[in-house]
């Protein structure tokens, strides 16, 4: 007994001597035990179903243990960053750009010769950053052939304009229906079909998608220390498999049917004829883009960008009509500035958005409440580097908490008030008080690659539903509410709104 005791001793004695210079400058946080991390530590009241409220944790984080804090997530060290200039500070880095290596996820991803993943959002190093640049490239080139991106995204506008209207005097969930149309926009800008919003392929993509990232958890990356026990015994891993095999059967055959009719002396019609053209036009063998590789990465990209730019955007929307029956004032002072600058005939277009204030006010407040991407995606630190004078080692995952300074209310009055007019001046213009602690995509070299796109899509199908309809809440309805602190349910990447009907009145 008093040998164990002794023997345990000088053990931890050692560690504490090999471990604890390490630890000297690392950011400060919650304790942690071996394999459960900082769990048994974490209060009681982040734990919801047996998942931890990943955001309110982090909230949590940035109260107790200031602007930058570690938190073991199992035993994968994860360093929070809740104040965006630090963020900034960060992910400007080389050695915090790259995600954490996902091997399990290989199964059902095309990965590269390194171990790494293809595509996008998970791929690091020369693989992240070729798809990067040509995938931002295509989507800021403003549209494909002789269509404008503003033009392709007017069309499903006005085809949900239309369904919309066949749909008023009754309660409507508006979540599935801005899913998808703007899976569509996306379809028509990323395979160049435009399909009708009952195609039943189109509500399979749609359905598959909600599946992927609404199962998307931060506990994904335990795959990250135990690739097969991830693999094997975590009940998620089979969830994602199979919804990521439904979305790439999807995106092989569009890639076939263009393979097919493929012509490199055309103009390209859409991303995916802009990509084949790259894979032709590349020679160097070490490229992403050539040949087979390129169809691989081709593969992962489509998938990622669906992944990321579809029930983001439309969520958003879905926040704004949550926030504007709450609030019936600030959709009246909406319609009147639609009604005067644009007048009931005329389409909303992107070049009348600086003339229009009080929208843009309303677009900055829904972002800034919901913070739908909350927590980012994460980072991995690939070489130890400080940040904000502490160290962060070889190894963590890092996480930009977005939403802590987006209700922080040093930095926002009153911070969970939905309130458009803290970004209007007193002469109604818009105005940007606290620009450096909003960024809704996220910042550094991996901010979202489809902001833009977004932007444009939030204004265009906000202001072409808000111009031809009001919306109202049913009577029988309790509206759920759109706070943060009343937030229980989100515990995945995404923040989800609460479910909720509308009633709509046509406006003509
Ligand atoms: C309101 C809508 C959107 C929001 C709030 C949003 C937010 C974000 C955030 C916070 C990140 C993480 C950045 C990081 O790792 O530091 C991200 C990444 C990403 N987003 Fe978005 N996003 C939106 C729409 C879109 C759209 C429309 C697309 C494309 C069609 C898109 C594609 C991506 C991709 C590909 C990444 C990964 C970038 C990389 O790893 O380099 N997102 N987004």
């Amino acid at each position: 007994m008093f040998l164990t005791i002794f023997a345990t001793s000088i053990l931890v004695v050692i560690l504490l001597y090999i471990f604890g210079e390490q630890e000297k400058d690392v950011p400060p946080g919650p304790s942690s035990v071996p394999i459960l991390g900082s769990i048994p530590f974490v209060p009681k009241r982040f734990r919801h179903g047996g998942r931890l409220h990943i955001p309110k944790l982090f909230n949590y984080l940035a109260q107790t243990y200031g602007p930058i804090s570690r938190v073991y997530l199992g035993p994968l060290p994860t360093i929070v960053i809740s104040d965006l200039d630090l963020v900034k500070e960060a992910f400007k880095k080389d050695e915090i750009t790259s995600r954490p290596p996902m091997r399990p996820f290989h199964e059902f991803r095309y990965g590269t010769e390194d171990g790494g993943q293809r595509g996008v959002i998970l791929s690091s190093g020369k693989e992240w950053q070729e798809q990067r640049r040509f995938s931002m490239r295509q989507l800021k080139d403003f549209g494909f052939g002789r269509s404008s991106m503003e033009d392709m995204i007017q069309v499903e506008v006005q085809k949900l304009v239309n369904s919309l209207h066949m749909e008023t005097g009754q309660p409507l969930d508006l979540n599935f229906k801005m899913n998808i149309s703007i899976v569509n926009a996306l379809w028509v800008i990323l395979v160049g079909e435009r399909l009708e919003l009952d195609d039943a392929r189109l509500l399979d993509i749609v359905k598959t998608l909600d599946k992927l990232l609404r199962g998307a958890q931060v506990s994904g990356l335990l795959s990250v220390l135990f690739p097969t026990l991830y693999k094997y015994f975590h009940p998620r891993f089979a969830l994602a498999k199979n919804t990521f095999e439904s979305m790439r059967s999807l995106m092989t055959q569009a890639i076939e049917d263009h393979r097919q009719r493929f012509n490199p002396d055309e103009a390209p019609n859409d991303f995916i004829e802009c990509y084949l053209q790259e894979i032709q036009s590349t020679s160097d063998p070490q490229s992403s883009f050539y040949q087979d590789q390129g169809l691989k990465s081709l593969d992962c990209v489509l998938i990622d960008l669906f992944m990321g730019g579809s029930e983001t955007t439309s969520i958003t929307l879905v926040w704004t009509f949550l926030c504007l029956l709450h609030h019936p004032d600030v959709q009246d002072r909406i319609h009147q500035e639609l009604d005067s600058i644009i007048g009931p005939d005329s389409v909303p277009q992107l070049q009348d958005l600086p003339t229009l204030p009080y929208l843009r006010a309303v677009m900055t407040e829904t972002l800034r409440v919901s913070s739908v991407v909350p927590n980012g995606v994460p980072h991995y630190v690939t070489v130890s580097t400080k940040v904000g004078g502490y160290l962060l080692p070889k190894g963590s995952a890092v996480m930009a908490n977005i939403i802590s300074p987006h209700l922080n209310p040093k930095v926002y009055e009153d911070p969970e008030e939905f309130n458009p007019q803290r970004f209007l001046d007193p002469d109604g213009k818009f105005q940007m008080p606290n620009s450096s602690q909003f960024a809704p995509f996220s910042l550094g070299k991996r901010f979202c690659l489809g902001q833009t796109l977004a932007e444009q899509e939030y204004y265009l199908f906000l202001a072409g539903i808000l111009q031809k309809f009001k919306i109202h809440n049913p009577q029988e309805q309790t509206l759920p509410n759109y706070r943060f602190s009343a937030d229980d349910a989100n515990t995945g990447f995404v923040r989800y709104a609460p479910k909720y009907e509308v009633i709509l009145e046509s406006r003509e």
